[in-house]
């Protein structure tokens, strides 16, 4: 199987081959060791098209300027762009109105926010909170912190073999005390797409809120937050083409409006007297001080890009490399794959029997393939595994089947170099 599949080019719309795609982001002609680099390691983080390198730049050339501030003629073009990232975000993920969206720097940031705002509000001794136990750090230590402070508990969905959650257990483990279920919508470790519909379901039919952390869902599959009706969601823009640093907030208006502030500052004010403050409109009052004005124009520069190539065309395409990317690494012997088969997005963690991931993954280097090996920020989940770290590759909509051919001949390669040394 080659690289045939073709595509909507983001750039005019015409049907063009996935080479048009690649092109639009220069790092896919880098060398590594002197061979074209593989880079298959996108749930870390994705590569960036010229549009959002060329925004970002372009705001610092012509636009430098502070937003929701100055008079002058930059700055309303500053704030003007800065504003219709928030539009973009908005129509992303249909969001009711741009006050429900809110710029952090990223999906870490924004659970914090509501751990440390609505948290701290809503959350007393005894009560608990329900996670998984397929959670990134970013989606469990905050609420560590928080049950601390408050002498509280958290209980966890646990998963299955083969990476699926046991849905079955929620009734077990629901009690009254529960005020907050948050969970991962596509995991980072085994890819899957967890159905957080039934789960918010579940927990409003008890009028208990639900967050999602939409880190590796959102770059890669259409989410509605008026469909899935959740309470909380956030992602990071770095995971879809966009920079780091800057990720969102999206809540619903009324919970918005009954949370207190997270950072205090500038511009997330109304009136400041010595000794009392009131607060700024939605979504102002959550973003105090000068925000990563760049990196927001970069977010709204790389969601044009993936709007335009569509949501639903990106999930296909994944769902074809994903396809491949299993069977070929199946059919190698001595790899046992850590995850589901179908219902899954394109981050696929695996094992080779008796070599360390480590290893593997700097073989994969000398090749140059970039591939993750560690925990993955899911500590807990290597511990139910057993295992210290795993390999994993992960694709985007610009790989290619030739790409994974090639991480294919390196795990062979990696098996039997470690075998006899070579
Ligand atoms: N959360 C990112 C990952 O899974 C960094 O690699």
């Amino acid at each position: 199987m080659h690289d045939t599949h073709v595509a909507a080019s983001p750039i005019n719309g015409k049907k063009t081959a996935i080479t048009s795609i690649r092109n639009d982001f220069p790092h896919l002609q880098r060398q590594v060791h002197g061979r074209k680099i593989v880079y298959l390691d996108n749930a870390a983080t994705t590569l960036k098209p010229r549009s959002v390198i060329s925004a970002i730049t372009s705001y610092y050339e012509n636009e430098s300027s502070n937003v929701h501030r100055a008079l002058y003629t930059t700055a309303g073009e500053a704030t003007l762009r800065y504003e219709n990232s928030r539009a973009a975000v908005k129509e992303l993920i249909n969001a009711k109105g741009t006050q429900e969206i809110v710029f952090t720097r990223g999906t870490t940031e924004a659970i914090n926010l509501v751990a440390w705002s609505w948290g701290r509000a809503n959350l007393g001794e005894g009560d608990e909170i329900l996670l998984t136990e397929m959670e990134h750090h970013s989606n469990l230590v905050p609420w560590q912190l928080l049950a601390r402070e408050k002498k509280a508990k958290l209980k966890f969905i646990p998963f299955l073999q083969g990476g699926t959650l046991d849905y079955d257990a929620i009734d077990t483990l629901w009690s009254d005390r529960i005020k907050l279920v948050a969970l991962v919508h596509m995991s980072n470790v085994f890819g899957t797409i967890n159905d957080v519909k039934q789960v918010i379901d579940i927990a409003h039919s008890h009028e208990v809120p639900v967050l999602i952390d939409a880190a590796q869902s959102v770059p890669h599959m259409p989410v509605d937050v008026q469909n899935l009706d959740c309470d909380f969601l956030a992602f990071s823009g770095h995971k879809m083409c966009g920079p780091t640093g800057v990720g969102v907030l999206y809540a619903k208006q009324h919970v918005l409006e009954a949370m207190p502030p997270f950072h205090g500052g500038g511009d997330m004010i109304n009136a400041v007297w010595p000794e009392k403050s009131t607060w700024n409109d939605l979504p102002y009052k959550f973003e105090a001080g000068t925000p990563n004005i760049a990196g927001v124009i970069g977010l709204g520069a790389a969601i044009d890009y993936v709007q335009r190539l569509g949501m639903h065309k990106i999930r296909i395409l994944e769902e074809k490399l994903t396809s491949y990317l299993l069977d070929r690494l199946s059919a190698i012997t001595d790899v046992t794959i850590h995850g589901p088969r179908v219902n899954r997005g394109g981050a696929v963690s695996f094992t080779l029997a008796g070599l360390h991931p480590h290893d593997i993954a700097q073989y994969f280097d000398a090749k140059a393939i970039a591939v993750r090996a560690g925990h993955h920020c899911a500590q807990p989940v290597m511990r139910k595994l057993n295992i210290p770290a795993t390999v994993r590759a992960s694709v985007y909509f610009y790989n290619t089947t030739e790409e994974i051919d090639r991480l294919a001949e390196a795990v062979i390669g990696a098996r039997e170099f470690f075998k006899h040394g070579i």
